[in-house]
């Protein structure tokens, strides 16, 4: 029906970050990513000295944004080492995906 997919940063021992997440059309709107997403959060919680999740969205991606604010995901004020670009309000990470490809790196402490 759907999966995620997370991973604890390689490079910060800090950061958890959920690298994908989906469900099948026909089962959306059920709660299934909720459910899937508050599993992954704590399989993090219960990693020693991870403080924050992280994940990158598109822009556009109304459904997604929606449903990481409601697990309480923040937009983050850019990100160490990257270029930043205006998005609806909001700063993006300039070109993420390549060129034109911004991205939303939202954030929930743990
Ligand atoms: C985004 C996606 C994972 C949501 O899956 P889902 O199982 O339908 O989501 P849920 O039923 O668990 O909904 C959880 C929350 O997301 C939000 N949400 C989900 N679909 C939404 C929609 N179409 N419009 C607005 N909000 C939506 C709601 O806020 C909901 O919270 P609520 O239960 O308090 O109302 C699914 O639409 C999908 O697979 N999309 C394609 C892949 C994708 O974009 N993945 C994310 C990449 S960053």
């Amino acid at each position: 029906m759907g999966y995620v997919f997370g991973m604890r940063s390689q490079n910060n021992p800090e950061e958890g970050w959920i690298r994908q997440i989906a469900v099948l059309k026909k089962y959306e709107g059920r709660g299934i990513a909720k459910t899937l997403q508050k599993l992954c959060i704590e399989a993090f919680k219960s990693m020693r000295g991870v403080r924050y999740v992280g994940l990158s969205v598109e822009p556009g991606n109304k459904p997604a944004l929606c449903l990481y604010k409601s697990l309480g995901f923040k937009i983050a004020e850019g990100e160490l080492g990257f270029e930043t670009v205006t998005v609806n309000g909001k700063l993006a990470i300039k070109d993420y995906y390549g060129p034109g490809e911004h991205r939303f790196i939202m954030k929930k402490e743990l």
